[in-house]
């Protein structure tokens, strides 16, 4: 496996095994190429998006950004945004568990105190994957268990 910055040549990969989520009703997000590209590779906000593969297969990504004012997930500005997106064919592989450091790494250089990441509460798999990175829940708004990493105690 290997772990690297994605690129916009990884766009389409991207997208496609985000449209299986969609189609199964488990991701509201968009999930198109326009957006995977504005989102996570152009973003304003963002500070990293790492992406994992294997003989030219995408097999997941993380992607880690700075909460803007007003953010529409209801996160403290200057927070981090974390998601992570793992192809469902190398579910269970540790290919989250790979990328979280290099995610941590960026987000401890950018000097965020505090990383969110927000799960659908009927997601055990997300639920169970940001707990054992420690995350730990800290607000739950209408459908959603909302998780916390904390880089530093002020
Ligand atoms: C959640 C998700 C990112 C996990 O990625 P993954 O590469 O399969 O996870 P890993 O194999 O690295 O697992 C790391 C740890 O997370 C936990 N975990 C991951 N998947 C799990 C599952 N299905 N059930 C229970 N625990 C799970 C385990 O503690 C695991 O450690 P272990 O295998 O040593 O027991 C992946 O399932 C995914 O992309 N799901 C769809 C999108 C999503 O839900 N994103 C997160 C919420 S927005």
């Amino acid at each position: 496996m290997q772990i690297r910055s994605a690129t916009p040549a990884d766009v389409p990969q991207m997208s496609a095994f985000l449209m299986r989520p969609t189609e199964l009703g488990k991701r509201t997000r968009p999930s198109g190429e326009t957006f995977v590209l504005d989102y996570y590779i152009n973003g304003p906000d963002k500070i990293r998006c790492t992406l994992a593969e294997e003989d030219g297969v995408v097999l997941g990504f993380q992607s880690i950004a700075r909460a803007p004012e007003g953010n529409e997930f209801g996160v403290t500005p200057g927070w981090g945004i974390i998601g992570t997106h793992v192809n469902p064919d190398a579910a269970r592989r540790g290919v989250g568990r790979a990328l979280f450091p290099i995610s941590l790494k960026a987000a401890q250089d950018a000097g965020l105190t505090d990383i969110d990441a927000s799960i659908g509460a009927d997601n055990p798999e997300g639920l169970a994957y940001y707990e054992a990175m420690g995350f730990r829940t800290y607000r739950t708004p209408a459908g959603k268990i909302c998780k916390r990493y904390q880089l530093y105690s002020v």
